[in-house]
């Protein structure tokens, strides 16, 4: 997987980029992030990437020209061969969640733009037609952040990025459900006991110990979830019980 990032702050991305999982994906080479300073892509000599908006109010927009020619440059040499999916992080997008990370590791180059300030020209979203994509009813200054996270998910996808191929599929959300409650040594702390059914070493009772207490944590915590999926025949009978 080829990221391609346009941001008018491409310091941002160092030290995220230089950690545990993503560190490891990109020296191993099964990810790499492009970072590209929409700066270097203005046409002015005072490199202005804003101005301020037809119409008056406050605050600038970011300009169409120079975010269009970085994302025409890096089209043109991706080649029109292979896949690539141009997204626009901001608060106005489709909501991001766990289906959307898995569906975008379905492409080979992604490349995200990152807005800034109050908005960017509505003739960037014309002219390149982007995947505007929210992480959540919040506004957060500018698309850096949002660009990160959306990197992390879909990475997790992406073979042999996790140390052991299932994890991605243990995940809160991958079955549509919360995750089911983790302990490790020891087995008592300050009075607190790890569930027995941890310590059986019984792989069957385990699972259906994690299994309840998925279907639980989600019932109590994001019920609305459970609206969502296919619940089998004996979650149901599960929930019917938790609800009692
Ligand atoms: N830019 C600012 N806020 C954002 C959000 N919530 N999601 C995506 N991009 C953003």
């Amino acid at each position: 997987m080829r990221y391609d990032v346009l941001t008018i702050f491409p310091d941002f991305f160092e030290s995220p980029l230089n950690q545990t999982i993503l560190k490891r994906a990109i020296a191993r080479g099964l990810i790499s992030v492009n970072v590209h300073d929409i700066r270097d892509y203005t046409l002015d000599k005072h490199r202005n990437v804003d101005d301020s908006p037809y119409g008056g109010g406050s605050g600038m927009v970011m300009a169409a020209q120079p975010i269009v020619a970085a994302a025409e440059d890096i089209r043109a040499k991706r080649g029109a061969s292979e896949s690539l999916k141009i997204i626009l992080a901001t608060p106005q997008g489709r909501p991001f969640e766990q289906k959307i990370a898995r569906e975008l590791a379905g492409f080979k180059n992604i490349m995200i733009i990152c807005g800034r300030y109050e908005g960017i020209d509505e003739r960037v979203i014309d002219i390149l037609n982007p995947d505007e994509i929210s992480i959540g009813d919040y506004v957060l200054s500018g698309g850096e952040l949002p660009a990160l996270v959306i990197i992390d998910a879909v990475s997790r996808y992406i073979p042999d990025v996790l140390g052991s191929e299932t994890s991605v599929e243990m995940d809160t959300f991958s079955h549509g459900l919360l995750k089911y409650p983790q302990y490790t040594r020891p087995e008592e702390f300050m009075g607190l006991k790890a569930p027995s059914a941890l310590l059986s070493g019984n792989h069957k009772e385990v699972e259906r110990w994690r299994r309840r207490e998925s279907l639980k944590r989600t019932l109590e915590k994001r019920p609305d979830l459970l609206e969502k999926i296919e619940l089998s025949e004996e979650d149901k009978i599960i929930i019917k019980e938790l609800k009692k």
